[in-house]
């Protein structure tokens, strides 16, 4: 068995639900070449995009009825990857299946198993019912990043580049006061961090919003980690004083992070929140502003993996105590790949 260098038998967000249509969608997911379309009824098919005959990409067919045809000898498939027709002769060979992926549509996302599909648990699958749920709007966003999705995971759980790479855009104050108030923990398979402001000038995005438009705030924001490479991000609100438990966000960053390859990152993030609810402007503000910041972190993010990649010592990544998070996440991380190459080698 080869080693693998992403974590298996996980879930991983592989398209928004609006992507995946009766158009096949080519994508590669932790190496892996996979196609999405939806069959007649609507339910979303994940097959290898490699037809088992001379393996043309069947991303590149059409789908007819519900099934995919390779685009080379016009090979059809159905959802499940059998194979429903071979137009040179009347028999269908045996074992000219194409490989199926397990797939759950939920919170307007397609989830692919990676691994085996025997181990496919929806259980597995972060909770990102704000998406669905009447009580929030969400808007959704994408960016390709041309980084390891390490990096990405390190972005997020690191706040320290706030008031460098988001000058411009989120105007975030100086990091000096921060790090002495944000707890970081590991809980299971997950890593938690926690930061309380109290007695602050709300921020532009905040006072966007309506809800406080003068006087000053506490605020919260907490970030969660979780296995293979999830960050859920809330940020609360309240009037300066009014509340002790500021535990109920007024909106939350859940963002999925993908490996395309060892180099490139399929990056899903969303936003949602509790008040102003469908009110069109204010999904445009949250999209747009999300978006910019993003923007500056993928630019980043991008060269930090261009320099990495060049550096001719590849001397480590030095962590400060900034990065506590992100060790965190990234120590589970190995942990893990380590069980996955002993249990591959013990197959
Ligand atoms: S390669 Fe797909 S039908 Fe021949
Ligand atoms: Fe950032």
């Amino acid at each position: 068995m080869t080693a693998h260098i992403f974590l298996r038998d996980q879930w991983y967000a592989a398209a928004t639900a609006a992507e995946v249509t009766d158009k096949p969608l080519g994508r590669k997911i932790c190496n892996e070449d996979i196609v999405m379309f939806r069959g007649r009824d609507g339910t979303v098919a994940v097959l290898e995009d490699r037809c088992p005959h001379r393996k043309a990409p069947l991303s590149l067919g059409r789908v007819i009825d519900g099934e995919i045809e390779c685009p080379y000898h016009g090979l059809r498939f159905d959802g499940a990857g059998a194979c429903t027709l071979v137009p040179s002769q009347r028999r269908i060979p045996r074992g000219l299946d194409a490989h199926r992926y397990p797939v759950i549509e939920r919170y307007d996302l397609i989830f692919v198993w990676i691994g085996d599909a025997a181990n496919a648990d929806p259980a597995l699958l972060p909770d990102w019912s704000p998406h669905t749920s009447p009580e929030w709007t969400t808007v959704h966003g994408y960016h390709y990043v041309r980084a390891n999705y390490l990096l990405l995971i390190d972005n997020l759980l690191d706040l320290t580049h706030l008031a460098f790479v988001h000058r411009a855009t989120l105007g975030a104050s100086g990091p000096s006061d921060w790090l002495a108030q944000q707890q970081v923990w590991t809980e299971g398979e997950t890593v938690r961090t926690r930061r309380v402001m109290r007695d602050v000038a709300p921020s532009g995005l905040v006072r966007a919003t309506k809800r406080f438009v003068d006087g000053r705030i506490d605020r919260f924001q907490t970030s969660w980690f979780g296995l293979p490479s999830y960050v859920l991000v809330s940020l609360g609100a309240e009037a300066a004083g009014t509340r002790d438990d500021m535990e109920l966000p007024h909106h939350i960053v859940p963002n999925n992070i993908t490996p395309e390859t060892e180099t490139t990152t399929h990056y899903f993030w969303s936003v949602s929140r509790r008040y102003a609810l469908g009110e069109a402007d204010i999904s445009t503000l949250f999209f747009n502003v999300t978006k910019a910041a993003f923007d500056e972190d993928a630019a980043m993010i991008e060269a930090q993996q261009r320099m990495i990649a060049s550096d001719p010592r590849h001397e480590p990544l030095a962590n400060l105590d900034g990065d506590a998070a992100s060790v965190g996440a990234r120590r589970l991380i190995t942990r893990k790949l380590k069980l996955q190459a002993t249990a591959a080698q013990a197959a």
